[in-house]
């Protein structure tokens, strides 16, 4: 029977029982007359159906059922093993009574629980010197006061069960004065609960409801509005049609879910690998630097060509840093480093301009964040004596004026590796490169001498990847120069060795993109990432 055919044939007999004046129908004597409906639930939902359309209200109400277990059953169709028990002993009368063993053999696994009951029902007694069992009135086969009640009471629940389903209301009192009839010396409720500790009955909460007459109520289904679309309003219909009320409990349309940017999975897998190398990660959150962190205190001369506007973005408001929140004496130390040098170097001689220092810029890389990270500790020593070496990195975001291109975009994001300890060496930044690029999955590495203002010695990395077969440029590297790390306070016997690669590089390969702007900015393609 289909929804639509079972909601007609409900609708007429509502209509029948709502027009008789009778009590309102419940769904238990529903389900009872139309078994073609298909069982309780689907007559519930139906009934559901009908209060969602406002034909009917319906109140909800719960009553206890008392059923018989599978056991229970047995019990009631065969008699309960005391009385099966009993009966047998007085078959196979024995003058000295029966011993447990030759019980157990004659009578099986019930045994035990039929011996324990008719003794607690005084049908039997034991002899205490023979151990031997035997019933208590020898002469009482057949006698009329002994009775298997237990299995009456089954009998009497399963009765009053199947009464009991089809109406509404609450019988239990009925099944109780039941129960006295079938044993008057025992209170009704005492009676249940041992049957039930016995697990030969159990309870059940029946929830079902009765069935009202609703102010929509009609034996026909019509069916209402549930899309108020454009031509619906425009052409005004939705004023002589039935609008369907909106249902604020309904579920929502499962969404497909979102998947995580390439660019943030291969950031994550990077966290990971240096975190379980013993790297800490840096506080980055800062795109807007003074030239300052990103330049000077780097030992990057003022006319280098990557501070001019050809490849840095300048701050137009504030265009200026406060100088006044920066450390006086750390930028003279910066500020004498560049233009005479000390401890055997010579400096870059030339007059260092604090303005141009104090130029806010897009940060241009992160060895900013990693600059002030190793003046703190530079800072940290001076004031306890104790130098403590650290491993730390960062990966964020960084921006450069360049010309876009399909492998160059203004922002990308970096990652950078720093080292501080005493006594590293170019083999510890060899070593180091090569536990970072086996883990990321390039296992081959080629280091090639290279220039950077602030690191001496420098290595270009390149490495092997296996999928393009080829080598290709994975990071720049480097040992950063003392001019660099004096002014910052560090001990001059600690060496600080660093590297930096961009994230985009290595994601595009992973993933194979070929042009950056698919992968990030706002023509990246949803579908590709
Ligand atoms: N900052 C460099 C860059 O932007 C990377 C680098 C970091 C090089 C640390 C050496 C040491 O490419």
């Amino acid at each position: 029977m289909s929804d639509d055919a079972a909601l007609l044939a409900l609708l007429r007999v509502l209509e029948a029982c709502f027009s008789s004046g009778g009590p309102p129908p419940h769904t238990l004597g529903l389900c009872k007359d139309h078994p073609e409906w298909g069982g309780h639930d689907k007559v519930f939902g139906l009934c559901k159906s009908l209060q969602a359309r406002e034909y009917v209200s319906l109140k909800q109400k719960e009553k206890t059922l008392w059923l018989l277990t599978a056991e229970g059953e047995r019990y009631a169709a065969e008699g309960t093993p005391e009385f099966k028990l009993l009966c047998w002993m007085q078959e196979h009368h024995e003058a000295q009574g029966h011993d447990v063993t030759s019980l157990k053999a004659a009578f099986g696994a019930d045994t035990d629980v039929a011996l324990s009951n008719a003794m607690k029902l005084g049908w039997l007694k034991m002899d205490k010197g023979t151990k031997r069992i035997q019933p208590k009135d020898q002469g009482t086969q057949g006698d009329p006061k002994i009775a298997d009640l237990g299995s009456k009471a089954l009998q009497t629940i399963r009765e009053w069960h199947v009464k009991d389903a089809e109406t509404d209301e609450d019988t239990e009192q009925q099944l109780h004065d039941m129960l006295r009839k079938v044993d008057a010396s025992k209170q009704p409720d005492r009676f249940l609960q041992e049957l039930k500790k016995r697990k030969l009955v159990e309870t059940k909460k029946l929830k079902f409801c009765s069935v009202e007459r609703a102010e929509k109520f009609q034996v026909e289904l019509k069916k209402p509005l549930a899309d108020l679309d454009a031509k619906v309003i425009a052409s005004g219909s939705w004023k002589h049609q039935e609008l369907k009320p909106y249902n604020f409990f309904a579920r929502g349309t499962r969404l497909r879910r979102g998947a995580i940017h390439p660019l943030m999975a291969v950031q994550k897998q990077f966290k990971h690998v240096l975190t379980a190398m013993g790297f800490e990660e840096m506080d980055t959150n800062q795109y807007v630097d003074p030239s300052f962190w990103c330049f000077d205190s780097l030992f990057m001369p003022q006319q280098h060509p990557a501070r001019d506007v050809q490849d840095t973005f300048f701050i137009k408001s504030p265009e200026y840093a406060n100088g006044a929140l920066m450390e006086k004496d750390y930028i003279a130390r910066v500020k004498e480093m560049h233009e005479r040098g000390g401890q055997g170097s010579i400096g870059w001689q030339y007059d260092w301009s604090l303005d141009e220092s104090l130029k806010n810029i897009m940060r241009t890389h992160t060895t900013s964040v990693s600059a002030r990270m190793l003046y703190q500790m530079g800072q940290e020593y001076k004031k306890t004596g104790v130098f403590t070496p650290k491993k730390l990195f960062s990966i964020d975001r960084v921006f450069r004026n360049e010309t876009l291109d399909a492998t160059h975009l203004a922002e990308f994001h970096q990652v950078e590796g720093v080292v501080a300890g005493r006594g590293l060496s170019l083999g510890h930044l060899m070593g180091v490169m090569n536990t970072f690029y086996k883990a990321i999955g390039i296992e081959k590495l080629k280091f090639k001498p290279a220039f950077n203002p602030y690191t001496e010695p420098s290595m270009e990395i390149f490495g092997f990847h296996p999928g393009l077969s080829r080598w290709i440029e994975v990071g720049n590297s480097g040992v950063f120069r003392p001019e660099m790390l004096l002014p910052m306070d560090l001990p001059p016997d600690v060496t600080v060795i660093a590297w930096g690669l961009s994230l985009e590089r290595p994601t595009m390969i992973k993933y194979g993109i070929s042009n950056i702007r698919e992968l990030f900015g706002s023509k990246a393609l949803l579908g590709g990432v």
